[in-house]
């Protein structure tokens, strides 16, 4: 049992509430650039690991040990409810998650399965609440979205270009919206779960929603994010977007019941704000630079404080996830940054 005082900035930062230092997390904050990681992983697969609580849980552990960062995210991936639905999902070691037959037609749509989560991962609610025992930052539960389940789940993989999706959505608009409301309640009913089994707040990865232009993401995509949050509006809980690429679309998403907005390296958090995001933002650094020079890192870190600091709700973040070749110093040399440069500010 953990005897530590918790450690609340997180929460109070996605409310946009006064706190001591500006809480740092990273995507991918667990994974292949960790020695510990890559030691489990050498004995169990990804799906292994999600599925064993106390192994997942450890996992999840490893970089709040490690890197003191303020909030832990579930270990697990987007695609962890997929088979649930019917679909055979294998996550392909430096490809990402492969599907062997893909969907292409209304009928395909229309034999994916609701999900059932205490029958179908029950693993996941077991970890949560295995790790709310030992945790004393906020624990973040995630789903991805359901464009970026779709492109899975129509390109068979990951795609560059995403025509597959853009066909299908375009020429086959019922087909389209059937998925969408599937995958959408699916992703309902597994973040309430998360939820209930006690994670404090909730990403939502769209990460690939970027491909789109904000009207077609109007049509095909924004009632469904609508209606998913809506829904969880119902559970007290903060609610994160993040997609990468999509700072054409962060009108669309300041307009969702959310109440964080995280920006990749590519939209400055200045710029979001003069365009009118009054939500709490959270990133921004370019993973790359977790392989430059320090000091190119720690000045680059500096701005982004400047400016995510002059906000109350402000996370600190990279503007994806960390690469397999960072090393952990770096990442513990730069949380230590944040926190001791964002309080030394704070103070001032
Ligand atoms: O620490 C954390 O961030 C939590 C765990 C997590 C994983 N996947 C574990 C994982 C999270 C939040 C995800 C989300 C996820 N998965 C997203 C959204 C975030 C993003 O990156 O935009 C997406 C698109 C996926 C799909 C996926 N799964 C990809 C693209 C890959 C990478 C392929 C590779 O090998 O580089 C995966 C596999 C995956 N998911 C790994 C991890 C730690 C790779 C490592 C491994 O094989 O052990």
């Amino acid at each position: 049992m953990n005897t530590k005082p918790f450690n609340h900035n997180f929460l109070k930062a996605c409310r946009g509430e006064e706190h001591s230092h500006t809480p740092v997390w990273y995507m991918r904050q667990a994974g292949r650039y960790q020695p510990e990681y890559r030691k489990i992983r050498e004995k169990y697969s990804l799906f292994e690991i999600t599925h064993r609580p106390e192994v997942c849980a450890e996992v999840t552990m490893l970089p709040v040990k490690q890197l003191d960062v303020d909030a832990a995210i579930l270990f697990a991936d987007i695609m962890t409810p997929i088979p649930s639905m019917g679909i055979n999902v294998e996550i392909k070691s430096s490809i990402g998650p492969v599907i062997d037959n893909p969907i292409a037609c209304k009928e395909d749509v229309e034999k994916l399965k609701p999900l059932n989560p205490a029958e179908d991962i029950p693993y996941i609610l077991d970890t949560i609440k295995l790790l709310r025992e030992q945790l004393s930052v906020p624990l973040i539960g995630f789903a991805g979205a359901p464009f970026t389940l779709a492109s899975y789940l129509i390109e068979g993989g990951p795609s560059r270009n995403y025509y597959k999706t853009k066909a299908f959505m375009h020429s086959n608009p019922e087909a389209w919206h059937l998925l969408m409301d599937k995958l959408g309640e699916m992703t309902i009913t597994y973040l309430q779960a998360q939820i209930q089994a006690g994670a404090q707040a909730v990403q939502i990865f769209d990460s690939w929603v970027g491909t789109l232009n904000a009207q077609d993401y109007a049509t095909f995509v924004a009632p469904i994010m609508q209606r998913i949050l809506a829904k969880l509006a119902e559970e007290n809980v903060p609610k994160i977007m993040f997609g990468v690429g999509a700072g054409h679309l962060l009108q669309e998403w300041n307009k969702l019941p959310l109440d964080v907005i995280g920006l990749d390296w590519r939209t400055s958090i200045k710029a979001a704000r003069q365009q009118g995001i009054t939500k709490t933002v959270q990133g921004n650094l370019d993973p790359g630079l977790l392989l430059a020079d320090w000091p190119v890192l720690e000045k680059k870190t500096k701005a982004i404080l400047e400016q995510g600091m002059e906000n109350p709700g402000f996370i600190f973040n990279l503007g994806h996830g960390v690469y397999p070749q960072v090393k952990v110093e770096t990442l513990q040399r730069l949380t230590a940054f944040v926190h001791e440069y964002s309080s030394r500010i704070k103070r001032s």
